[in-house]
């Protein structure tokens, strides 16, 4: 059978290829020039026919807009393997289940409020606040692992290992295969870049991963069964409530893998492009060095100036007006956040970071029914990291400027982030 996300894209139109240049890893160090041009016209169609939306009115106008659906994502499909029994029995009978049960971020009401509910029950204020602690241990500990150095890599030594320790400790997976969890956390976020939709490879290791990890979660959500503990993975496994509607086996394994993926990638990328951007402008790192009170202006300001998620698509089930022009039914909509968060019509003086700005209104966790289930973690997070590491490290500089970055356009962030330092308090 073709396989139609394998096709060859069509040629490239003037639109296209200001899109294209955006998604160009050549351009990821700094994209905001192209951003700037894309907003000159708020709704440019591609000539594949989907629709790209930069500026900040017409992306909030859609992110509450019922017409235009998150269930984006194609039908899962694995691809060929040379076993006949599985390519024509088994694999379409998993990729069935699979498409049925996405996550709720690939879903729309009414599944999707009932699944995020079961979650919010889950994630509650007093659990997330309650990792406090924790969080701080972990990064403290992770710090003094660099004494002696006079270089770290901001990355590999702390943005890396953090997100996931604390993910794994909420969801209740044991401590050793934390860092088998890191590698399907990583593999698994590219299936949000456009190009890994294409790319048989990437499919295949995306395939690979996700049959090893929901088999992992499977056994897990056993194991929360006999024994239940104080987590979240327990309490989603053995929801008792009657009144409400309890979540299948199928979507429990859907969503655990959902909280790793997209809590990882995202808050490693925030750390990172926090200090990144802190390094470049280090008055405002004495600041927050000395005021740790001034950590939540710090982070919603890069959470506008640096989003981690720089784009995310949709599809409409209905003709859109919007910005002068109408979206068809059916067409692919990219809503380029990251676009919208520097929009000189919404922010004055948009590319300069000034975390004391009156109106931070960013998408930097989206908005309306999307809006990130983890973002009072996430700032928890980055606020303790960002806080030590600037009141630890003696005489942070940066290394390299501008850093390696991932390949990835819709999740961005550096590679790595080498730093040159004195010493740690
Ligand atoms: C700095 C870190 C983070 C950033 C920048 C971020 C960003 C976002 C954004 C932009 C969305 C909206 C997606 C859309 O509209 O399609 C989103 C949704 C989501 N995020 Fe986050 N996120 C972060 C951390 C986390 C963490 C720590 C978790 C969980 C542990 C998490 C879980 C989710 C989930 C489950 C959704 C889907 C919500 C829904 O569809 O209703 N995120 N995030």
């Amino acid at each position: 059978m073709p396989d139609a996300l394998a096709a060859e894209p069509p040629p490239l139109s003037q639109d296209d290829t200001l899109f294209a240049r955006i998604l160009d890893p050549a351009n990821r160090a700094n994209p905001y020039p192209l951003l700037a041009r894309l907003r000159e016209k708020p709704v440019r169609r591609q000539q594949d026919g989907s629709y790209v939306v930069s500026t900040h009115a017409a992306i909030r106008s859609l992110l509450f807009d019922p017409r235009l659906s998150s269930e984006d994502l194609p039908p899962f499909r694995r691809p060929p393997t040379g076993n006949p029994l599985k390519d024509w029995l088994l694999n379409p009978i998993k990729d069935r289940i699979a498409t049925a049960h996405r996550p709720l971020i690939f879903r729309d009401p009414p599944d999707h409020d009932s699944l995020r509910h079961l979650v919010m029950e889950q994630f509650t204020v007093k659990r997330v606040r309650g990792t406090h602690d924790r969080v701080a241990a972990v990064v403290d500990t992770l710090i003094e692992r660099c004494r002696g150095r006079d270089r770290v890599c901001l990355v590999e030594d702390l943005s890396y290992p953090l997100p996931v320790a604390v993910i794994c400790e909420l969801l209740g997976v044991p401590e050793q295969d934390e860092s088998q969890f890191q590698s399907w956390a990583t593999q698994l976020s590219t299936a949000l870049e456009p190009d890994a939709r294409r790319d048989a490879d990437t499919r295949r290791a995306n395939v690979a991963s996700f049959d090893a990890i929901a088999d992992y979660m499977r056994a897990l959500i056993r194991e929360k069964r006999r024994k239940p503990a104080d987590d979240m993975l327990s309490g989603l496994a053995n929801h008792a409530d009657p009144t409400t509607r309890k979540m299948s086996d199928f979507d429990l394994v859907s969503t655990a893998i959902l909280l790793l993926v997209a809590g990882h990638e995202t808050t490693v990328n925030l750390i990172t492009n926090g200090m990144l951007t802190l390094l470049r402008h280090p008055h405002e790192l004495e600041r927050l060095r000395a005021d740790p009170e001034r950590a939540p202006r710090v982070i919603e300001e890069l959470l506008r100036y640096e989003p981690p998620v720089h784009f995310r698509t949709r599809k409409a089930l209905g003709d859109i007006a919007v910005a002068g022009e109408t979206i068809p039914k059916g067409a692919s909509v990219m809503l380029v956040l990251a676009a919208a968060s520097r929009d000189p019509e919404r922010f004055p003086n948009p590319d300069i970071f000034d975390p004391d700005r009156a109106d931070i209104q960013h998408f930097g966790f989206g908005a309306g029914l999307h809006y990130c289930v983890g973002a009072p973690l996430a700032r928890i997070e980055v606020e303790i990291a960002l806080v030590r590491l600037c009141q630890r490290l003696i005489r942070p500089r940066l290394a390299q400027d501008p850093p390696s970055y991932r390949p990835g356009a819709a999740l961005r962030g550096p590679a790595g982030l080498e730093i040159t330092i004195d010493g740690i308090v």
